[in-house]
């Protein structure tokens, strides 16, 4: 059995013999997961009193086992195989939803199990049959149980998330790392297109808005080998954590981190390429979001009542920051036709990714300029 969570950068092809998502750090934007809303746990029905008589034939029947005397988790399952298929079984019976990596109770426990491991989580396959120490059991079990009880993303749990197999420390300070444009940055040519960007070399500067863990804005200087990278996030908390990455990525001296509102903090600066993965889920969105992602800071989610307050505010602003020949790219979930609506002639191109449609555009400055 194998189960593929991420692959290393640059590898596509899944490794998966169950049916698992497909990109590297599976994602579901927030957008998705509120339209799409999973199943709900059973609710337990309203407790009855019991009749008298009920009494009377409960005294007959055998005692029954009090569930700890079927075995914890922690002491009846002892390899990694037996932990895998209780995970499996646990998220499945408690109808958890997923989104922040995963997509499936399947991903979700081979994740789960070989990052609390500190195990590679490419593949479990070269593990299921490992027997685990006492304190790892502990652990494994411990961690299924939060997964399922406090709902908090598995990202969270274990501290850790991947982008085209690249780690990324996150806590609950900032959102989960899931941007599709993660996995465009990873393409070849960028985005698929070769006359977007055509020669990595050639892209010194490099602003990432909204950069919360830095996750792209360090994947851009690992693809950009000769750019500087700025990076913008008006949550201080989401810098705290971006700083971690950033240190640990090695990357220090090409990516630095700047607090406040979208372009304030980079004065008149232009660049050759600006992302942005901004908050953009609709009013309707967020109040339809899985109980995952409320653990989330609302701040990275918001996007106003269509979702796109600040996309509105980048298209307005990016100009001034575009070098000639810049491009925009920024994910915008399911706003497209909206946007399409409020810029009727501005001639974004759409990039897809094994994840998405219709989510992600890229601009130059002068489509973005050109008189309508
Ligand atoms: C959807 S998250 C994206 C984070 C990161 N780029 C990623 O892909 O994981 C949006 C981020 O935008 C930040 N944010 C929200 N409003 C902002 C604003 N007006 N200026 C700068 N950052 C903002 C949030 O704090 C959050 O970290």
């Amino acid at each position: 059995m194998n189960a593929r969570v991420a692959p290393p950068a640059g590898k596509s092809k899944p490794v998966a013999k169950p049916a698992v998502a497909k990109s590297a750090a599976v994602k579901a934007a927030p957008s998705k997961a509120a339209k799409a809303p999973p199943p709900k746990a059973a609710k337990a029905p309203p407790a009855k009193a019991a009749p008298a008589k009920a009494a009377s034939v409960k005294a007959k029947a055998p005692p029954r086992k009090a569930v700890e005397d079927y075995g914890r988790p922690g002491e009846e399952l002892l390899t990694v195989r037996d932990f895998f298929r209780y995970a499996i079984s646990r998220f499945n019976r408690a109808g958890i939803a997923y989104g922040h990596g995963t997509s499936n109770a399947t991903d979700e426990a081979a994740y789960m199990v070989l990052e609390a491991l500190r195990l590679p989580i490419d593949d479990i396959d070269p593990f299921l049959d490992a027997r685990l120490t006492g304190p790892e059991r502990k652990r494994l079990a411990e961690l299924i149980e939060a997964r399922v009880t406090t709902r908090k993303p598995a990202p969270y749990l274990v501290g850790r998330a991947y982008i085209q197999g690249v780690p990324f420390h996150v806590d609950e300070r900032v959102i989960v790392p899931r941007s599709y444009i993660g996995e465009i940055l990873g393409m070849d040519p960028i985005g698929g297109d070769a006359t977007l960007l055509p020669d990595p070399y050639a892209v010194e500067a490099i602003l990432d808005v909204c950069t919360g863990s830095a996750s792209l804005a360090i994947l851009a200087a690992m693809r950009f080998p000769k750019a500087h990278v700025d990076a913008t996030d008006i949550s201080a908390d989401a810098l705290k954590v971006a700083k971690l990455n950033v240190e640990e990525s090695g990357l220090s001296g090409r990516v630095d981190l700047h607090q406040g509102d979208l372009f304030a903090p980079i004065g008149r600066k232009r660049y050759d390429l600006i992302l942005a993965n901004p908050p953009y889920v609709s009013a309707e969105g967020m109040a339809a979001l899985p109980e995952e992602f409320r653990h989330e800071p609302k701040l990275a989610l918001a996007g106003g009542k269509d979702g796109l307050d600040i996309v509105r505010k980048i298209v307005a602003t990016a100009p001034k920051h575009l070098k000639p020949g810049g491009i925009l790219i920024c994910e915008i979930g399911t706003g497209r036709a909206a946007l399409e609506k409020a810029y009727p002639t501005v001639p974004f191109s759409w990039i897809d990714t094994a994840e998405s449609s219709g989510e992600v555009f890229a601009i130059s400055l002068e489509a973005l300029t050109r008189p309508g």
